[in-house]
């Protein structure tokens, strides 16, 4: 007998592979930033599943327009809060099992905001990882539990390419998304060990095509960014490449997909897998991290 990283098999229980079908219509989901681009487009797809949805987001009007874009016979809840809390996941999971039977949990919302590292305001760094981070880790912590008690369920994180790849002058979000790939792989292991019937995933999209900019200056009450030089450059490349991105359907089609034949990775796009192939082959290598930014 073999050691897993020193761990005996006895103790290592691999989950059974792929075999299982999740069924996902007529239960329950909860989906955070679902007043977005991703998160509405995720929103649609899940009540073309049939599924009942709790859907939260920090904007009351934006999320107003994603229930406007589903079917009219969809069953839904709104709630209004901030991921960074760990009551409103609360509110969320105790909205879901009064509705029904809760399947998944989608930890989706995010923000970004650009600048170096040294320069961005400590609240701005703060913020992005309350809600990146931790608008996550409280998702768990608040669903995790339930499922575990009912013997089923699957808890979904939107991380980023990203989350695999370290881009320049986008460190927050950078960390936060690096954090979120660690904290989902940590979960996968522990519920393989301890409630094998309950299931992860991460999501690292590539660029999308949302208003991701403008809402995180929102979420933020930024009127206007004062970057100058590298910083500049930099956000605005990524802003043109999240406009020339691929359909935020991609991400939604992509996770159904993953969550019904229980899969951990989620990368809509085939490019962030190079990226990532890449960076280990360059840490093997020991040759320098690539700027993808260019
Ligand atoms: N758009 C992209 O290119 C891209 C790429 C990779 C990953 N992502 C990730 O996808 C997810 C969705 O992003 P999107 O592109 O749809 O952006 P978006 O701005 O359209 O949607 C994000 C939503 O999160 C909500 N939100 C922000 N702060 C919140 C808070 N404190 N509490 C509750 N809700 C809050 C916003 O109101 C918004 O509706 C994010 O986690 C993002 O990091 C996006």
């Amino acid at each position: 007998m073999g050691d897993v990283l020193g761990i005996p098999h006895t103790t290592y229980r691999p989950r059974p592979l792929r075999s299982e079908v999740m069924e996902l219509n007529s239960a329950v989901a909860i989906l955070t930033g679902a007043g977005g681009g991703i998160g509405s487009a995720i929103a649609r797809r899940l009540a073309a599943e049939g599924m009942s949805l709790v859907l939260a987001d920090r904007d009351a009007v934006m999320l107003e327009h994603t229930v406007e874009s589903l079917p009219e016979e969809t069953v839904v809840e709104l709630v209004v809060g901030d991921v960074g809390m760990a009551a409103h996941h609360e509110q969320l999971v105790s909205t879901a099992t009064a509705m029904g039977e809760l399947k998944l949990s989608v930890l989706n919302a995010g923000v970004y905001l650009p600048g170096l590292c040294w320069e961005i305001p400590l609240e701005q760094w703060e913020l992005q990882m309350q809600v990146n981070f931790w608008g996550v880790l409280h998702g768990i912590r608040a669903a995790v539990p339930v499922m575990i008690e009912q013997g089923f369920g699957h808890v979904v994180a939107t991380s980023s390419g990203a989350g695999l790849v370290a881009t320049p002058a986008l460190s927050p979000y950078v960390a936060s998304k690096h954090a979120v790939v660690g904290l989902m792989e940590s979960l996968h292991h522990e519920l393989n060990r301890v409630a094998p019937a309950v299931h992860s995933s991460v999501i690292c999209p590539g660029n999308i095509r949302t208003p991701m900019a403008a809402n995180s200056r929102a979420a933020a009450g930024i009127e206007t960014e004062h970057l100058l030089g590298e910083a500049l450059l930099v956000a605005q490349a990524v802003r043109a490449g999240n406009d020339a991105g691929a359909d935020a359907d991609t991400v939604a089609d992509a996770l159904v997909q993953a969550v019904v034949e229980n899969r951990f990775w989620v990368l809509p796009q085939p490019e962030v897998a190079w990226g990532a192939l890449d960076r280990v082959q360059r840490i093997m290598d020991g040759r320098e991290p690539i700027d993808l930014i260019g």
